[in-house]
């Protein structure tokens, strides 16, 4: 039975999509039986690690009070080693990386489990990979890793106790759900974790409240849509009581004025008030409305008001004590005890089909007349198409990126022409006595300059040619580097995060570490 309990062990919870909906719903099917048990005054054993080998480590890098009291006092409950990280007086002062940091910590176990808050994003996700593999050079298990917030990324566990409370509101019924977001949902890491969270619920509607300063990122408005969420959009709680068919679940978050810029802070007053909830408007709410909130509140200026407090709508304060119980929870799945009676599916691993590399037959035509440039050789690679269509300046910023990145610097000629079939701009680069391209070399140049065609040339004639287009994942170049300050893998960071994006079903490519969406422009260093 050993080893039947250790489904969760080793598992990083980054962002809520680290567990498959059926994990989801097992954590909180555990929860419940852990409430159950506590209000029952039964035997707690079932639940508890029990173990001082393994170690829970607290290492918050941005102020908390929920989520590490709750942490603490679930790895209490755990009868775990629990260790917190004196951050202020550690070696991050000294500029150590993250990825130093945890070697060093996850020495002091037999088994860790990281409990992370950070301002920097992806954290996590970095941490999964460099540790995992140091874990593994060094011959013990791989430490988990839990993202308690990271930047204005994600809280996974903020969003656990939020749809369990969401369920527990709901009577277990998981066919629908109808929600209110309200606040600052630019920069409410809990909110954006909702785009995967409400997944949960067969049919979600939900209604987004914010003034546009504070509107929810388009990308997470996206995912929301692709998950199939139907979405309202409001400016203020003004504008969203006068339309008739209003959320019984209200979700406040307060406005996040430390990660505004200065131009949006001096706005602070008017945002609030179109998100704050006044006492005029009592007698717009439906029956049976209540109110959540993922707190800390603002004392000087709630958006939930205290003389809201004793009311019915009031859920927010069960809501914050979920967190104890979830993160219980959450600690026996990842520690290793939690889980021997899981049989739903794991998360979707995504697939890389490296099918981006077309072969196509030859087809010799009548050379291209080119007023300028490009002598037709006997031997060797014509790479054609480059940029077509794009801006002249643009091409020759691909050019010389493949020259750049393929160490193409060999006799050789290259230049941007009209295309004869479509009359777009499009380079050629024309190499002679090259005649093969590695595989490596070829992903590069597909990453570099998708949609464009090589022609190896054999005595005059196209002997092979292939078509490139835009791969589904580009990383392993020292050119590429997230737009985002805040990320991991941000140079100026200086974590040695390898770079990598996923390319989105709209185009867009995706930093693994903070999920940022970038053009593919972008994604190259400037
Ligand atoms: N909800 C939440 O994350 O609260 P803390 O910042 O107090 O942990």
């Amino acid at each position: 039975m050993k080893s039947a309990t250790a489904k969760f062990k080793s598992r990083t919870i980054a962002v809520v999509r680290d567990l498959s909906i059926d994990e989801q719903v097992y954590l909180y099917n555990k929860t419940r039986e852990l409430k159950e048990a506590i209000n029952g005054k039964k035997s707690l054993q079932p639940f508890m690690i029990d173990d001082p080998q393994v170690g829970v480590y607290l290492a918050f890098l941005e102020d908390s009070t929920r989520t590490r009291e709750s942490f603490k006092n679930a790895a209490h409950f755990h009868k775990t080693r629990m260790n917190i990280l004196d951050v202020d007086h550690s070696s991050f002062k000294k500029k150590e990386s993250y990825s130093d940091t945890f070697k060093m910590l996850c020495g002091y176990n037999e088994y860790s489990v990281f409990i992370v808050r950070t301002k920097l994003e992806g954290v996590c996700r970095w941490l999964e990979s460099s540790l995992t593999e140091y874990a593994n050079r060094n011959g013990f298990s791989p430490p988990a890793f839990i993202n308690a917030g990271d930047g204005k990324h994600e809280h996974p566990t903020q969003e656990f106790l939020d749809e369990y409370t969401f369920f527990e509101h709901k009577k277990w019924d998981r066919n629908e759900i109808h929600i209110a977001l309200i606040g600052d949902l630019f920069h409410g890491r809990t909110v954006h974790s909702k785009a995967d969270g409400l997944k949960i619920f067969k049919n979600v509607t939900c209604d987004l409240i914010a003034p546009e300063e504070l509107a929810m990122p388009e990308n997470y408005i996206a995912k929301m849509k692709d998950n199939g969420f139907e979405i309202r959009i409001f400016e203020s709680i003004k504008e969203y009581l006068a339309n008739k068919k209003i959320a019984p679940i209200w979700y406040f978050t307060r406005l996040q004025l430390e990660r505004m810029g200065e131009d949006i802070r001096e706005k602070g007053d008017r945002l609030r008030r179109m998100v704050t909830f006044k006492r005029s408007y009592l007698d717009n709410l439906p029956e049976g409305v209540r109110f959540y909130h993922p707190l800390p509140r603002n004392k000087l200026d709630p958006v939930i008001p205290t003389f809201l407090d004793s009311t019915p709508l009031n859920g927010w304060e069960l809501q914050a004590l979920n967190g104890y119980f979830t993160r219980i929870i959450e600690i026996g799945m990842v520690g290793g005890k939690i889980g021997y009676d899981f049989e739903g599916s794991p998360p979707d691993i995504p697939e890389f089909i490296d099918d981006f590399i077309e072969e196509v037959p030859p087809v010799t035509r009548e050379k291209e007349d080119y007023k300028i440039g490009i002598k037709p050789i006997t031997k060797g690679v014509v790479i054609d198409h480059i940029g077509k269509g794009d801006e002249i300046e643009t091409i020759w910023d691909h050019i010389l990126k493949i020259r750049k990145t393929l160490s193409l610097n060999l006799l050789s000629s290259h230049g941007v022409f009209n295309s004869h079939k479509t009359n777009q701009h499009k380079g050629i680069i024309s190499i002679p006595d090259i005649t093969e391209f590695d595989q490596k070399n070829l992903k590069k140049l597909a990453a570099i300059a998708p949609e464009c065609t090589l022609n190896f040339i054999k005595d005059q004639e196209v002997i092979r040619k292939f078509r490139l287009h835009m791969p589904p994942r580009v990383y392993n170049f020292d050119e590429l580097g997230c737009r985002n300050p805040d990320c991991i893998s941000h140079p100026d960071n200086a974590e040695d995060a390898q770079t990598e994006f996923y390319r989105s079903h709209a185009n867009k490519f995706i930093c693994k570490y903070c999920e940022r969406p970038h053009t593919f422009k972008e994604i190259w260093k400037q």
